[in-house]
């Protein structure tokens, strides 16, 4: 099993089809990402995708089946294409050409690919859904007929999931919708699908991530190094066990993960105003972001010119998140767990441990930010784990990614508690 496992795709069977665009080189790639997050992927490619690219491609990126058309004659398997239908958890059609979007629409089973997609998607109700995703690629021009269009239509109306097609240049030369969407949404997309049933469905997390940053004026800010990354990877983790998950940021370079719902805020004030009104009924509340504890005493309308000097700037104390969301715990119940943060530079466990009472958490992390690759923009961190009346725990130095599976693992028996 490949190192960068994902649980939501660890050992699910992909069936990728692959047909006759341009763009089926790009689904190489896709193929790739997902066999290197543990997915088991076979792929059909149609007689014009071999146009295009090779089976053997495939084969050596996935490490397993590909098949081409002639495969469905040539006996080597009973009923090919049956076999196919039912080994898959999930098939997956990028880039999906005009033509074969057309055949599944109409049920024209003439190939092994509309074959087994067909057979798939009238087999009985089945577990993941939706199940059946198409990624269409094609011109511009094809993209608009209504003929095509409606044969989207339908294939929606039975429970297909189109991703894209997007904007951007198409290889006629045109810059207009129709372009597959790139590998990496495709692959963005199936994790999230896939995760939905995940141990944590039904659960609501509220994550907070980034920086916070406090006006002085117009264009200047107090703020903090936090690049967000720690956050993030919290969401993305608490998606892949299958929870709902709401993200407030701050200010950061970073996509949210697919699935999440994003909450950009700036200031302090901005970030506990969010996190209060989302607080209610969160089975979690996880306190990633590094929000500022003092901000200017007072904020200029007007951009501070240099050429008139400035004696100093007063500072007072932001409100203090974790106390308030104590107080709506007490009256109301929510969040059921809170998880905190702390990163310091001296006294690590005894400030922590000191945080974890005061504000009476569930369980607080704690790093060292003084200490080479570990918190503020780094990749990799090293936390220790504290929780009320257990051993602290130390993990090692590891991927933000890794640190965060820790922490969700943790959350979980938490919950089950
Ligand atoms: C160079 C080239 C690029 C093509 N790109 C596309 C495309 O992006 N989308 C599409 O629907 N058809 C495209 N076609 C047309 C399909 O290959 C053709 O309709 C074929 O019959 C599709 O067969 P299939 O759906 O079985 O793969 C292209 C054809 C050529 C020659």
């Amino acid at each position: 099993m490949s190192e960068k496992s994902i649980p939501p795709l660890k050992e699910k069977r992909i069936l990728l089809g692959v047909t006759g665009s341009i763009a089926a080189y790009k689904a190489v790639e896709l193929a790739s990402r997902l066999t290197q997050a543990g997915a088991l992927v076979d792929t059909i490619l149609t007689q014009a995708a071999t146009r295009f690219v090779a089976p053997l491609t495939f084969q050596s990126v996935t490490a397993r089946q590909a098949y081409a058309d002639q495969d469905l004659w040539n006996g080597q398997e009973h009923v090919l294409h049956v076999k196919l239908a039912e080994w898959a958890d999930i098939i997956v059609i990028a880039p999906a050409t005009a033509n074969t979007i057309a055949k599944l629409a109409h049920g024209l089973a003439e190939d092994l690919l509309s074959l087994t997609a067909l057979s798939f998607t009238s087999s009985p109700p089945r577990i993941i859904t939706p199940s059946f995703l198409i990624a269409p690629a094609m011109d511009a021009g094809l993209w608009k007929n209504p003929a095509i269009q409606k044969n989207v239509a339908t294939l929606k109306k039975q429970g297909a999931l189109t991703i894209g097609p997007e904007q951007g240049h198409l290889a006629s030369g045109l810059d207009a919708a129709g372009r597959m969407s790139e590998p990496e949404n495709i692959f963005r997309e199936i994790r999230y699908q896939l995760s939905r049933r995940g141990p944590l469905a039904g659960k609501k997390f509220v994550v907070t991530a980034g920086p916070t940053q406090e006006p002085i004026d117009p264009v200047r800010f107090l703020g903090n190094p936090s690049s967000g990354k720690q956050g993030f990877a919290v969401a993305q983790a608490a998606l892949d066990q299958g929870a709902q998950v709401t993200l407030i940021a701050g200010p950061t370079a970073l996509a949210a993960p697919r699935g999440a719902e994003k909450i950009d805020v700036q200031t302090a004030e901005e970030m506990t105003n969010a996190v209060l009104s989302n607080c209610p009924r969160a089975d979690a509340l996880v306190m990633t972001a590094a929000v500022a504890d003092f901000k200017p005493a007072k904020s200029y309308a007007q951009k501070l010119k240099k050429e008139n000097g400035l004696t100093g700037i007063n500072l007072k104390r932001t409100q203090d998140i974790l106390t308030q969301v104590g107080r709506l715990k007490k009256k109301t119940g929510w969040p059921k767990i809170v998880v905190g943060f702390a990163a310091e530079t001296e006294n690590l466990i005894a400030n922590a441990q000191d945080k974890l009472n005061k504000k009476a958490l569930n369980l607080i992390v704690a790093n060292n930010i003084a200490q080479p690759g570990r918190g503020f923009q780094s990749d990799t961190n090293q936390a220790i784990l504290l929780a009320p009346g257990s051993v602290p725990k130390t993990l090692p130095l590891m991927t933000k990614e890794k640190t965060a599976v820790e922490i969700l693992a943790r959350i979980t028996l938490l919950l089950k508690n």
